[in-house]
């Protein structure tokens, strides 16, 4: 049995009531679950991929599509997440199963019909007055489709694995707490509790029940009486529940009144009493006297621990791509086989350059990058002191000065007027960093090297360090295309916007320097003939037309290469984590835009600045905090954060003052004011696509309660 929304109350609730009886595998996205004895999955459904690999592997014969934005108000207001998870999800999954024997059970709501009248039946005409009942029935239309599928139309309440209070719980917590409530005595229902919803379930499965039936209870109320019931049957005074119309709650989406359900249909078909909402409360209190709450809760706890550690950046695994790499390692070839060249193609259709060779780091496509172009000893190359030290280093193998040219105090990036003093007759190579994931002005970056070309009779070469950047745009141009470079290099190492475990890969339109790359990353080793040099012993002649033919053991070095060679498993990494680029670059933008927003004119801080230029696929969320003006260190305030299990991060320390470079190249503080200035106060706050909102939250209010 599949389960999607097993982090909701339903689903988590059903797997509970069925996972003596099958094997369930449950799906969540943003918040993982434990459940005792299920396997549990983070899948983003409204991924066609995603879930075309989990139900290819994991085969149900039943899915119960529990998955759902059911926030009224919310939907209303993001229309387009409601649509995605309310109906093209549901559409993936019925496409995903439509050649198959599988038993699709979805879950919609009372609220499709409009509430005008109430004792709605399944004969009368949908007509929902709000988005969420729209989409609800946009995805019931959808299942529709598929022969044997069966479809609720309920309203529930129980024991909620999370936090999330459905309305039962919610009326419980605020009586506990002695606090005064409303409830709505024109707003009528027929709730059912979630255990006996899925005994419902549990017959019509057995009796391979389709169609559409409502389930609720067999009776209704408003909520007000609902309350009042809880009330007396947890032992509370009714006293606390003040009746109000739901007229006068201000709701932005209009909601029906009288939602109640005609549940004759589904007694009758499946012989089968429905509970009152009496006996229904009932149970509820009764799962309560037996601890349900506190037991579901407690094996959520598990999970919470871990998740409790927020790192300024992780990678992000689901089944899908464990799934494509134990496919590799059961394949013939693990290293250099089709993954690898798949993966380039990929690469090359999502960046927009003519080629790409992948290799096994962010820094050996770097150093492969200058190895190309021809950089030695007595060259000088160009980058910014604000990066990671490989950004330098692959200079320095080669031979080659690093010279680190000033960052912009508003992008942290390097400063072309900058680039343009520090060029040369020594100056090969200008690597610019697409920092935090934001572009270089590269347009000006280019000009200026064309300038400086022609001034000094030599060529510079252009290579753009993206290993922050990958789905980023600058000018409506997208990094990785080579628009206003040579080369361009990335880094798929775990925190970076695609993982391969370790890796990264080298793009361009140049053919010469792609065939080159190539050998380089394999020793130098060529297989290729017209690169060949011995002819006498490359060949023998075969046949009579004299025709010669490469023997089958021959290859040649004809460079000093390296050993970068990428495997087959990890590109099979690459290529599953590709194919969610964008949902990762959503997520990442959400998580940013709840940041923003949060910190906007908090006194201290500085959020990041983005050029209309621009439109970045961030990697970092870096934060500038003048720590000397609110009386804390940088030090005092990561380890406070850590205390909290908030892991921040401090890129970049220049890389001219590391001491390496400063004994070797006789750079130090003071070369770069602005790098050395701004390293005084960034920090970098966690952002990866798993983050959840309350991840972000919980980072948020650490931040700010640190910061007065
Ligand atoms: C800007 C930059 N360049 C290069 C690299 C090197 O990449 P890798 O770690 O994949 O070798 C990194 C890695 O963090 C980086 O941030």
């Amino acid at each position: 049995m599949l389960i999607t929304g097993i982090s909701g109350l339903l689903g988590n609730n059903l797997a509970c009531y069925f996972r003596d009886k099958y094997e369930i595998v449950g799906l969540y996205n943003y918040h993982p679950v434990t459940i005792r004895g299920i396997r549990t999955e983070y899948c983003d459904i409204s991924n066609h991929d995603s879930v075309w690999g989990i139900i290819r592997e994991v085969d149900p014969s039943i899915i119960i599509h529990c998955a759902s934005l059911t926030n009224v108000e919310e939907c209303e207001q993001q229309k387009s997440i409601t649509k995605d998870i309310n109906v093209i999800a549901t559409g993936n999954i019925v496409e995903c199963t439509k050649n198959q024997d599988v038993k699709l059970i979805y879950i919609s709501t009372d609220s499709v019909y409009d509430g005008t009248r109430g004792n709605f039946s399944e004969a009368d005409k949908p007509n929902p007055l709000n988005y969420y009942g729209q989409t609800k029935f946009e995805g019931e239309l959808e299942v529709a489709k598929k022969d044997n599928s069966l479809i609720f139309r309920t309203n529930i309440f129980g024991w909620n694995i999370q936090d999330k209070k459905s309305l039962g719980e919610w009326i419980l917590g605020e009586l506990e707490a002695n606090r005064q409530i409303n409830g709505f005595r024109d707003a009528f229902f027929s709730s059912i509790y979630t255990m006996e919803f899925a005994r419902v379930i549990d017959i019509a499965v057995r009796m391979d029940l389709k169609g559409t039936y409502n389930c609720g209870t067999s009776d209704s109320c408003s909520k007000y009486e609902f309350a009042k019931k809880i009330a007396a049957r947890f032992g509370f005074s009714k006293k606390l529940i003040t009746p109000i119309s739901i007229d006068d709650f201000g709701f932005k989406a209009k909601r029906g009144k009288k939602l109640t359900l005609n549940t004759a249909k589904i007694q009758k078909d499946i012989d089968y009493r429905l509970p009152t909402i009496d006996q229904s409360i009932e149970s509820f209190y009764r799962d309560y006297k037996c601890r349900m709450p506190q037991d579901i809760k407690l094996e959520q706890k598990a999970t919470e621990e871990i998740s409790s550690h927020i790192n300024y950046g992780r990678q992000c695994i689901d089944h899908n791509d464990i799934q494509a790499v134990v496919r590799t390692l059961r394949s013939e070839r693990i290293t250099q086989g089709p993954e690898v060249e798949e993966f380039e193609n990929r690469l090359v259709e999502y960046c927009g350059a003519k080629y790409a060779v992948a290799v096994n780091s962010g820094t050996a496509a770097l150093h492969l990058a200058c190895l190309v172009s021809d950089i030695k000893e007595g060259d000088e190359v160009i980058t910014s002191p604000n990066t990671f030290v490989a950004s330098a280093n692959c200079a320095v193998y080669c031979g080659a000065k690093p010279v680190f040219s000033d960052i912009s105090l508003k992008t942290y990036n390097i400063l072309p007027d900058e680039i343009g003093a520090k060029i040369n007759n020594r100056t090969r190579a200008v690597v610019p960093v697409h920092f935090a994931g934001q572009s270089c002005e590269m347009d000006s970056v280019y000009n200026l090297v064309k300038k400086k070309e022609e001034e000094f009779s030599q060529k510079i070469m252009i290579i753009e360090d993206a290993s922050h950047a990958m789905g980023s745009f600058f000018k409506g141009k997208k990094v990785g295309a080579c628009s206003y470079a040579d080369m361009t290099t990335m880094s798929f190492h775990p925190v970076k916007h695609i993982t391969t475990g370790e890796g990264g890969a080298i793009l361009t339109n140049n053919e010469q320097f792609y065939n080159k790359l190539r050998r380089l990353r394999n020793h130098g080793i060529t297989k290729v003939p017209i690169e060949m040099f011995g002819d006498d012993v490359a060949y023998q002649p075969v046949t009579a037309l004299n025709k010669s033919e490469l023997n089958p053991w021959y290859y040649e070095q004809i460079d000093l290469g390296h050993n970068y060679r990428i495997t087959d498993i990890q590109c099979a990494l690459g290529l599953s984590q590709l194919k969610k680029l964008e949902s990762f670059r959503n997520r990442r933008r959400e998580i940013v835009d709840m940041y923003n927003q949060a910190f906007q004119g908090t006194a201290g801080l500085q959020v990041p600045y983005e050029s209309e230029h621009c439109n970045t696929n961030f990697h970092l969320y870096v934060v500038l905090i003048d720590f000397v003006s609110i009386g804390i260190s940088r030090a005092e305030v990561m380890k406070e954060l850590e205390r909290q299990g908030i892991y921040t991060q401090v890129h970049y320390i220049p890389v001219h003052t590391q001491p390496y470079f400063q004994k070797k190249y006789h750079t130090g503080w003071g070369d770069c004011p602005n790098a050395e200035q701004y390293y005084q106060n960034c920090l970098s706050l966690p952002l990866f696509p798993l983050m959840t909102d309350s991840d972000t939250k919980r980072v948020i209010s650490a931040i700010k309660k640190v910061l007065v």
